[in-house]
């Protein structure tokens, strides 16, 4: 089994926003090379600004268009060529209301980004893995994979399939040398809310009206903790959460705010 080496970089998907961006920052800090892949391009310039050129680059690519993804990656500079981590992070939530109510276009949107999106890119990084005989794939799944909560319909099956979609991986590279790891966290406030609720800012603000958050930070503690771990031990899954959050949508000690069910 080999180790990853350090100049080995780590392709970060979602990285303009919440927990990608706080995964590159902190892959970063450890002197990681980073490709952070997201669609606005001026976000992910900001963040090459702020980290600097020689440790991030930025791809402006849609994970759902499974050529472009593959052909940005055969266009890196050298630099960035040998990646040894990749972050499946991109992803949304849209709508809330029950299935009954749901928008086909909300659900086709999230089955093309969090199944389609995470299936494109491991795709396009594996056969490099393979062929440097050392690789992590860390996927975001949620706890929403296993707690149901109204509204989360087809949300938490997307991210059902990522789990197995983790857990099989893992089971079929065997013998490879790579790993495989599923990070599943619960409320977390990030840009996330407001795109479930296209941009409603009061709506989204009052999801961590009860409760203290997890943070991006708190997110991307748990990843780089995972990629840390020595190279003959696989962290299969990994669930956290608010510690005031009971599990799908529960808060401690207070009902879900109207706001938030409406
Ligand atoms: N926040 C939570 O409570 C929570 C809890 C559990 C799991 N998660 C999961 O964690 C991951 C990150 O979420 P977050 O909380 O950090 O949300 P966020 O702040 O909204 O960030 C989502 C990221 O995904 C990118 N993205 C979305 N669609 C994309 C596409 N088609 N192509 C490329 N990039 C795309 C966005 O970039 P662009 O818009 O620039 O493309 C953005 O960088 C998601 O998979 C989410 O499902 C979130």
């Amino acid at each position: 089994m080999k180790s990853i080496p350090q100049a080995s970089a780590a392709l970060v998907t979602g990285a303009s926003s919440g927990f990608g961006a706080a995964i590159a920052r902190s892959l970063a800090k450890e002197s990681r090379p980073v490709i952070g892949l997201a669609r606005r391009s001026a976000r992910l310039e900001q963040l090459r600004e702020e980290i600097g050129v020689d440790l991030f680059h930025p791809v402006a690519v849609d994970v759902r268009d499974a050529d472009a993804v593959a052909a940005a990656l055969d266009g890196l500079p050298e630099r960035f060529a040998d990646i040894g981590i990749l972050v499946n992070n991109a992803g949304l939530s849209k709508g809330f209301g029950p299935v009954q109510h749901a928008a086909s276009a909300d659900w086709q949107e999230m089955v093309e980004t969090n199944i389609n999106g995470v299936l494109n890119c491991t795709r396009a990084v594996l056969p490099r893995m393979l062929a440097a005989g050392y690789g992590h794939i860390v996927n975001l799944g949620s706890i929403a994979a296993s707690y149901p909560y109204l509204g989360g319909n087809v949300y938490g099956a997307t991210k059902a399939f990522v789990r197995q979609l983790s857990l099989n991986l893992r089971t079929d590279l065997d013998g490879t040398g790579l790993r495989v790891t599923c990070v599943e966290p619960g409320m977390a406030e990030t840009e996330f809310a407001l795109v479930r609720y296209d941009g409603d800012q009061d709506r989204a603000r009052a999801l961590y009206e009860n409760l203290t958050p997890l943070s991006a930070e708190d997110v991307a503690n748990a990843v780089v903790w995972c990629l840390a771990q020595p190279v003959h031990v696989n962290v299969n899954l990994i669930e956290l959460m608010p510690t005031q959050q009971l599990f799908g949508l529960g808060f401690s000690g207070a009902a879900v705010p109207e706001k938030v069910r409406k």
